[in-house]
């Protein structure tokens, strides 16, 4: 079976083309970013009209790459949520149409799945169950996977996301935007341990998230220290240091929990090196393994929403044929078809 993927959550409009046998034989990546920095962060308005924009010059592009046929795709999806729901009404509209003329089935698929499975595309995937961390713009969370489709949240963040708190933290600090590439790049050069930061929710149990603390720590350094020498690398490297040791010691909670042997990185923040050598010095000492898509992958792409619809349709999920968006959708009520009917 052969699945073209849509993916136009919220600034980066993706196109790919998964085959079932062949595997991933192409995808197209357009992002918006440069639009939305002169905002300092994502103009929806903008974002949707932009998807309409792109999304079928990136269609045709990754047809042609993939020397593919339209009448050779046998399904199609695209997500449907969460996400802005503007940009999302323009994959979703698009994925059906496009369906509907090919004559063949179009399957919504959330987004963070997508992300969830997006290791699978790599050569060496990993095995089920796993323990995933998620860890987007919009979303942190630990989640026990045991198989496609069933999926236990562990913990979620109490406020800011983790993409979140790069993104405002790194905006605080005049850093620019997308805030987590451009705040890893200034860390590189400061000092992680000049300043304190807290670990926060680490000095009690659970599997919750909380940020919003950090990037208030982080407000107020900065008025104090803001002047001294190398201070927004200094703070850059002390704030991105707690993010990652705080994410170490939860994902050894949830592994010891769920006696996972199995640790997977997603979604935008898992293409911080940091957090990936740091996990991964992390899998060795305790004996899991830890697996993360390619750095491409880890942020917004077609690629992940080919690979999970495939799976979906591969199951035989059907929908009727209807454009719906869900800008807010827990991952928990993914099983719960009632929503589609
Ligand atoms: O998964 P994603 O592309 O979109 C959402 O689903 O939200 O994640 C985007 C988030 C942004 O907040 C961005 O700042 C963050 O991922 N991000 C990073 C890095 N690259 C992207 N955060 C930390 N370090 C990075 N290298
Ligand atoms: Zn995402």
């Amino acid at each position: 079976m052969r699945v073209l993927g849509i993916e136009t959550s919220c600034d980066e409009t993706g196109v790919a083309i998964y085959d079932g046998t062949l595997g991933l034989m192409s995808h197209a990546l357009y992002s918006q970013a440069h639009i939305h920095a002169e905002y300092g962060g994502v103009v929806p308005e903008i974002a949707s009209r932009d998807h309409v924009r792109k999304l079928l010059p990136l269609l045709d592009e990754c047809l042609q790459s993939a020397n593919c046929r339209r009448d050779e795709i046998d399904g199609v999806a695209y997500t449907a949520g969460p996400g802005l729901i503007g940009a999302l009404l323009v994959g979703a509209a698009a994925g059906r149409a496009i369906a509907q003329a090919l004559n063949v089935p179009a399957v919504a698929v959330h987004h963070m799945e997508g992300h969830l499975l997006a290791p699978l595309l790599e050569p060496d995937p990993p095995e089920f169950p796993f323990v995933a961390l998620l860890v987007s713009g919009g979303h942190s969370m630990l989640v026990e996977v045991r198989k496609i489709g069933e999926y236990r949240v562990l913990g979620e963040t109490l406020d800011d996301a983790a993409g979140e708190a790069f993104d405002k933290t790194a905006k605080l600090l005049g850093l620019g935007y997308p805030g987590g590439p451009v705040l890893a790049r200034a860390a590189e050069t400061g000092d992680p341990d000049k300043f304190r930061f807290p670990r926060p929710m680490t000095d009690r149990p659970g599997l919750e998230f909380s940020f919003s603390g950090l990037k208030t720590h982080t407000r107020n350094l900065w008025h104090k220290h803001g002047e001294e020498a190398n201070a927004r690398a200094d703070i850059a490297a002390g704030f991105q240091k707690a993010v990652v040791e705080t994410m170490v010691i939860k994902c050894r909670r949830a592994m010891q929990q769920t006696r996972c042997q199995q640790l997977v990185i997603a979604g935008g923040v898992g293409a911080n090196l940091q957090l990936r050598e740091t996990l991964s010095a992390a899998g060795r000492k305790y004996g899991w393994s830890v697996s993360y898509p390619r750095i491409e992958f880890c942020t917004d792409n077609g690629a992940m929403i080919a690979l999970a619809g495939y799976y979906r349709l591969l199951a035989g999920e059907t929908e009727a044929p209807i454009i719906r968006a869900r800008p807010r959708w827990p991952l928990d009520e993914l099983m719960t078809k009632a929503d589609w009917a």
